[in-house]
């Protein structure tokens, strides 16, 4: 394993900046004024450069790889290690209220991020991550062997591994369409899933985001086809909570597992799991239990009773939701589809295939090409190790490039102008 000592030392041997130390560090850490968000109209660039100055990340890093985690910026960080100072000093006003955080209902947590995403506190609960919500859903949703779901075969390994286990253990069947690369249109996705239910079919589980593609999956059509088939319905939204609007209720799905440490920039460790209403509360058991767990009042909250927890994330979640609201989730939609629009229509003219789809309702800020015969490894330690760009790829020659709202459209020129010069040195271009 590395330590502190030869994690610095691998930087320096690549020429990268070690992390800070701890006094540059807090100095880093100072508060940076907001923007104004009058400042928005009169110039929108200089706008997101103000924001840009609330992420830690070096103001030379390009990351185009947010799809996997975000960032956290100061105020998220600001909230976590205020909490921390005051939470520790067990200063509490009641007698028993000092940290034992899991066991209560956390509206002042839920209730912001329902609001965000068009949901009610009673069908939010908040929990470690994607894949611990996909897990609940998994494991949790009330079947006998030979029913079957049906998912997609883009699925993310934590949408997946529930799904196998539940089959090894408990003889559940999985059935998986084929997404089309890329799908043209909704009604692609839709005629596929249609095609590969059958009467054993007892819940569709898909992603709203494609995790290889970026491709929006049609969310509300898919929940309406499974309602009419009375099928329930099931989604992976990892991607979507802070990417741009997401209204859990309009959608009108029955489960719906995310997470808000990539798109919304929370801390790490917090996911959410939305359950409709008690129709399908009554189908999914709690899979972490502690006291209350069948307490059917708590409604969603039954499913986040799971012991000692972390409040400072919490009010990091808080900061997080708050920071989005001030901004605006259109203005962020616009920005990330503008950002990776124009990074794919100059991956385009330098011949890369495309896995985005065509149709703008089915696009967002990760886009996905392929550029053979460059391989995406060997690019992606070279953008790191010598441009400081960080993207993601899949074997051979697929980048997934994700753009998150803070980046500039000179980041997007370094990256393609580094794109350019490796092919230029491998001979391929
Ligand atoms: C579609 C999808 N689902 C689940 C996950 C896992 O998310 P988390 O790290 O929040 O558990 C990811 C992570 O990239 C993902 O892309």
């Amino acid at each position: 394993m590395l330590n502190r000592r030869s994690l610095l030392a691998t930087a320096t041997a690549v020429g990268l900046a070690a992390p800070l130390g701890r006094e540059a560090l807090a100095a880093a850490m100072a508060p940076v004024a907001m923007p104004a968000p009058s400042l928005y109209d009169k110039d929108e660039d200089a706008y997101w450069a103000g924001l840009r100055k609330q992420f830690l990340m070096p103001a030379d890093l390009v990351n185009l790889n947010n799809g996997t985690v975000g960032s956290s910026p100061r105020p998220v960080l600001k909230a976590v290690f205020d909490s921390y100072e005051q939470t520790e000093q067990m200063m509490q006003a009641g007698a028993e209220e000092y940290p034992i955080w899991g066991y209560g209902p956390w509206p002042e947590f839920r209730k912001p991020f329902a609001d965000l995403v068009g949901a009610h506190v009673d069908q939010i609960a908040i929990v470690r991550n994607c894949t611990e919500a996909n897990s609940f859903i998994g494991n949790g949703f009330d079947m006998k062997a030979g029913d079957e779901v049906l998912m997609s075969d883009e699925e993310h390994g934590s949408g997946i591994a529930p799904w196998e286990l539940r089959a090894k253990r408990y003889g559940i069947v999985i059935k998986t369409f084929a997404m089309p690369k890329p799908p043209k249109s909704p009604d692609e996705i839709l005629n596929r899933i249609n095609d590969a239910i059958t009467p054993r079919t007892k819940i569709i589980f898909v992603s709203h985001i494609s995790t290889n593609t970026g491709v929006i999956l049609p969310a509300k059509q898919i929940s309406a086809l499974a309602r009419s088939k009375g099928i329930v319905s099931a989604f992976d939204g990892a991607h979507a909570a802070g990417m741009g609007k997401l209204d859990l209720n309009d959608i009108g799905c029955d489960l719906y597992a995310g997470s808000m440490h990539k798109w919304l920039f929370s801390p790490k460790g917090t996911g959410f799991l939305y359950v409709r209403d008690d129709s399908i509360g009554d189908r999914l058991w709690p899979t972490t239990v502690t006291h209350s767990w069948d307490d059917r009042t708590l409604k969603a909250g039954r499913y986040q009773q799971f012991g000692s927890s972390n409040i400072p994330t919490m009010m990091g979640l808080n900061a997080a939701v708050a920071m989005a609201q001030d901004i605006g989730i259109d203005r962020i939609e616009r920005r990330h589809r503008q950002l990776a629009d124009y990074l794919h229509a100059e991956m385009m003219k330098r011949g890369a295939t495309s896995w985005t789809s065509p149709d703008p309702a089915m696009r967002c800020a990760i886009i996905t090409v392929n550029v053979p015969p460059v391989q995406r490894m060997e690019l992606e330690t070279w953008l790191w190790q010598n441009h400081k760009i960080r993207v993601r790829g899949g074997e051979p020659s697929k980048l997934r490039l994700s753009t998150p709202y803070y980046l500039s459209k000179a980041d997007l020129e370094r990256f393609l102008d580094a794109f350019d010069a490796f092919r230029r040195m491998k001979g391929l271009a």
